[in-house]
C-alpha cells in the first residue's frame, strides 16, 4: 500500500511514524513534509493548500489511501477531490470540515441541537457588533469566523480592548475575510480539556483526553503559541466527564452533522471547557490537534492504518481501538522569539538513540538539519504515570541541541497539580 499524507508540521510527524508501525503499508509519501519528516518518508513538494495539485499527483502516482491533516487543504476541499478521483481518504469533506472553518457555523450547530457551549452572538457589521458590546459584561470573547492561524480569539478585559478587537477584525482586516465576520462570546472559566475522536459518521471513539500549553512562557505567561506542550490523559477528565461529554456533546454532535447532511468523517477535536456549569465546547476542531497528536498516538496501541481505513469506509464499528494505560508528555522545542520574530538555519542535533522526536520547522541542506521554523521539533515520553513521563522528556530535551533553542520548563506542572503530585 502506497500511503500519501498530506501536512508538514509535528503532528504529521506524529501521524507517520504511527501509520509506519503498520504492516500493511509498504511506502509513505509526505507532501509537502519537512527536513525531519523525510527520515521517515518520501518528501514531494507541493504547497498543502495547492489540493488540485495535490489530488493530481496522488492519482498519477497511483496513491493507495490518503490521510489530509492539516484544516487548510480539508476546509478546501482536499479530500473531495481525492475521493474523486478514487482515492478512499481519512479526513472530513469540504461540506464536513466547515465545523472549523466557520465559527459561525458550529455556533449555530451546536445552538439548535443543544450541545451545550459558551451564549454567542454574530456579526456581520460592524457598528451592530460594537454597540452590542456595550451590552456586554466584561472579559469578553470574540472570534473571527475564518480559520486564522490559531490566533483568531481575542479575550478583552475590557470595553476599549473589546472594541479595538473587533474594528482589528471587521475594519482593518488582520486576519483578511476570515475576520469580515465574528462571533461574540461570554467568558467561561474552568480548566481546558482536549479530546480527539475518530469517527466514520457511525460510531465515534473518543482517543485519551490530553492537555495543551497555549502560552509561551512559564506559568501560562506570555503569548499565545500554536501549543508549547501536552500531556495525556488529562487529569480533569474524569470517567464521570467522560461519560457526561459522550452523550451531551460528542455524539449529539455527529448526530447534528449527519442531520445537516454534512456527515463527519476523520478526527473530530473537542476544545472543551470544564466549567462550574459542566463541559461546554470552546472550538471543533475538523483534524488532529497540534500537539496534542504528539501524546495521543504514541498511546494508541491499536494500528492506526486499520482505523483510518475503517474510518474511511465506515465500519469504524468493527475495530476495537485501544490505549496504554499509561501518561505520555510532550515538550516542544521552539526558536528563541517564538510566536514572534526568530532567527533560522541553525543546526540541529538529535541523539540517535531518541525515540518519539516529532520534527516541525526543520528542513535538510547539505545532509544537515537546521531549524526553519518557530516550533522546531516536539519530544515525546512515555512513563506509567505522568511524572515518569515529564521527568524522561525534560532529560530527552537535554540529548537535542541547537542555537537560540527555548522551550517551557513547566510543561505538566498543572496536571501534576491537579493530580496532588506537584
Ligand atoms: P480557540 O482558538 O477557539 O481554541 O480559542 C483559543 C483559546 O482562547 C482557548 O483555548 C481558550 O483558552 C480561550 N477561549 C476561547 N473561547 C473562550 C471562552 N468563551 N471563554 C474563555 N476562554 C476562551
Ligand atoms: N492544539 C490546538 C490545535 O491544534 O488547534
Amino acid at each position: 500500500m502506497k500511503v500519501l499524507v498530506v501536512g508538514n508540521g509535528g503532528r504529521e510527524h506524529a501521524i507517520i511514524k504511527s501509520l509506519k508501525k503498520s504492516d500493511k503499508i509498504d511506502e509513505i509519501i509526505a507532501i509537502a513534509g519537512n527536513g525531519g519528516i523525510a527520515s521517515d518518508a518520501t518528501i514531494v513538494n507541493i504547497n498543502v493548500k495547492d489540493v488540485e495539485k495535490i489530488a493530481d499527483w496522488a492519482k498519477e502516482n497511483e496513491i493507495d489511501f490518503a490521510v489530509v491533516a492539516p484544516d487548510d487543504p480539508l476546509v478546501l476541499g482536499a479530500v473531495d477531490l481525492l475521493e474523486q478521483k478514487g482515492i478512499p481518504c481519512f479526513g472530513p469533506n469540504k461540506n464536513a470540515a466547515i465545523i472549523e472553518g466557520s465559527k459561525i457555523f458550529s455556533k449555530n450547530l451546536m445552538k439548535k441541537y443543544n450541545i451545550p457551549t459558551a451564549k454567542y452572538e454574530t456579526f456581520s457589521d460592524m457598528q451592530s457588533a460594537l454597540d452590542y458590546l456595550d451590552t456586554c459584561d466584561m472579559p469578553i470573547v470574540i472570534k473571527a469566523d475564518g480559520l486564522a492561524l490559531g490566533k483568531g480569539v481575542i479575550i478583552a478585559e475590557n470595553l476599549q480592548d473589546a472594541k479595538t478587537a473587533v474594528k482589528s477584525m471587521m475594519q482593518d482586516k488582520v486576519f483578511g475575510n476570515s475576520g469580515a465576520n465574528v462571533v461574540i462570546e461570554e467568558f467561561l472559566t474552568g480548566p481546558e480539556v482536549s479530546v480527539l475522536s475518530f469517527t466514520d459518521g457511525k460510531t465515534l471513539v473518543p482517543m485519551v483526553s490530553s492537555m495543551d500549553h497555549k502560552r509561551a512562557l512559564d506559568d501560562d505567561k506570555g503569548l499565545n503559541t500554536g501549543g508549547m506542550g501536552t500531556v495525556a490523559p488529562n487529569p480533569y477528565y474524569t470517567e464521570e466527564i467522560a461519560k457526561e461529554c459522550m452523550e451531551k456533546i460528542f455524539i449529539p454532535t455527529m448526530n447534528a452533522m449527519n442531520n445537516e447532511g454534512r456527515t463527519f468523517k476523520g478526527c473530530l477535536y473537542f476544545g472543551l471547557m470544564l466549567t462550574p456549569k459542566g463541559p461546554k465546547v470552546i472550538e471543533y476542531n475538523c483534524r488532529f490537534g497540534d500537539p496534542e497528536t504528539q501524546v495521543v498516538l504514541p498511546l494508541l496501541k491499536t494500528d492506526l492504518f486499520e482505523i483510518m481505513r475503517a474510518v474511511a469506509n465506515q465500519t469504524l464499528d468493527k475495530i476495537k481501538v485501544e490505549f496504554l494505560d499509561k501518561s505520555a508528555c510532550c515538550v516542544i522545542m521552539a526558536s528563541k522569539g517564538y510566536p514572534e520574530s526568530y532567527e533560522k538555519g541553525y543546526e540541529i542535533t538529535i541523539d540517535k538513540d531518541l525515540d518519539n522526536v516529532f520534527v516541525a520547522g526543520a528542513k535538510l541542506e547539505n545532509g544537515k538539519l537546521l531549524t526553519n521554523g518557530g516550533r522546531v521539533l516536539g519530544v515525546t515520553a512515555i512513563d506509567t504515570n505522568l511524572k515518569g513521563a515529564i521527568e524522561k522528556a525534560y532529560k530527552n530535551v537535554q540529548k537535542i541541541t541547537f542555537e537560540n533553542a527555548f522551550y517551557r520548563k513547566d510543561i505538566g506542572k498543572r496536571a501534576l497539580k491537579a493530580y496532588g503530585e506537584e
